[in-house]
């Protein structure tokens, strides 16, 4: 007879408290506490966000338990985001493991947050079953911190193979949005406003980066540049072309993106490609690169929209195959706010 294996996941590394509760791979339960608090502020408090997580961490766990229907006694594992994250954040879901698995007598397993993303498609739902990538395959991972083009060779082998050298995918939504005036975070609203949009009606300059590298600083500034000029002529521009603006330069992070990705699977010759992180929920993206994958005949793997902005099921998952091998942590293990995937 096989015993199931039951992990709590706890993710607290930026402004979502979340824990979710894993059993054999499957999703028993995904709780997530958004913090509006920093809304007013236009970007992430990191002092208002650790003791945000203060607050929610006991309802969000509690919750997590009741809704997957087990008892905490059931648990094999409980695990926590190790990093990158803001420390603050971090050691609210840190602290709050290494007691539970001190009370319950449970070993602790941490997780490194990117990691986490990357396995989100490994996440098992009953009710929605699911082809999930093979290996080895690659991972674009596309989030408010990084963006990376990652050479996956199984759930606990990974390597970055293409990496940002300025800000992430993530940042040149937010920013520019911030550049209009746009409530943070402005990725889910540019995606928006953009389907209004004609992508095609300005064009910004792409950068000219080596190798998979990414590079989109130089977008944002000529993107800042191009409002600047246009202002003095009409200070209305940014409102009466809003849609326009949305659109082309959603267009032109795709762009920089899709240019990579395909260089990487000629490069490679590995033709699975999963996408992940908070930008893989763009709904331009998701549509660009399943024709991408078409015309160039490759696989594409998308994340349910659950799965791409942060949640405590990819660190629940990650953690259940790190307990398969064994590797757990010791109670000392401080979390670190730069951490790489390998
Ligand atoms: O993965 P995530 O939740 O947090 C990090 O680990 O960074 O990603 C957050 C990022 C933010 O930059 C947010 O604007 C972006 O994901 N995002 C989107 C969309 N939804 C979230 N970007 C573009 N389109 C979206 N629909
Ligand atoms: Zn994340």
């Amino acid at each position: 007879m096989t015993t199931s294996v039951t992990i709590l996941g706890i993710e607290s590394s930026c402004d979502d408290t979340s824990a979710a509760v894993i059993s054999d791979g499957y999703l028993l339960s995904n709780v997530i506490a958004n913090q509006d608090v920093h809304k007013a502020y236009g970007g992430v408090v990191p002092e208002l966000a650790s003791r945000s997580h203060q607050a929610n961490i006991i309802p969000v766990v509690d919750e997590a338990i009741k809704k997957a229907g087990i008892k905490k006694e059931n648990i094999n594992a409980v695990c926590f985001t190790r990093g990158p994250g803001l420390l603050g954040s971090l050691l609210v879901g840190a602290s709050f493991a290494k007691g539970l698995s001190v009370s319950l007598g449970i070993p602790l397993i941490d997780v490194n947050h990117l990691q986490g993303h990357v396995l989100a498609h490994f996440i098992k739902e009953k009710n929605n079953p699911k082809c999930l990538p093979g290996f080895p395959h690659l991972c674009l991972l596309i989030s408010g911190g990084h963006t990376q083009i990652i050479q996956v060779d199984s759930p606990l082998q990974m390597k970055v193979i293409g990496n940002t050298i300025d800000d992430a995918a993530g940042e040149a939504f937010d920013k520019s949005a911030k550049i209009m005036g746009l409530p943070y975070p402005g990725g889910p609203v540019i995606d928006r406003l953009a389907k209004e949009g004609n992508p095609s009606a300005f064009s910004f300059a792409k950068p000219r980066i080596p190798g998979l590298d990414f590079s989109f600083s130089g977008l944002k500034t000529s993107f800042l540049y191009f409002l600047r000029d246009n202002l003095v002529h009409n200070p209305n521009f940014i409102e009466e072309n809003k849609n326009d603006l949305c659109a082309s330069l959603q267009k032109t992070i795709i762009e920089i993106l899709a240019d990579k990705v395909l260089k990487a699977v000629r490069q490679t010759g590995i033709n699975q490609v999963t996408l992940s992180g908070g930008v893989s929920a763009n709904s331009e993206i998701r549509n660009k690169f399943t024709i991408l994958a078409q015309d160039n005949k490759w696989e594409i793997f998308l994340p349910p929209l659950s799965f791409t902005t942060d949640n405590a099921a990819m660190i629940a998952i990650t953690g259940y195959y790190k307990y398969k091998e064994g590797l757990f942590a010791s109670h000392d293990l401080a979390p670190i706010a730069r951490f790489n995937i390998e």
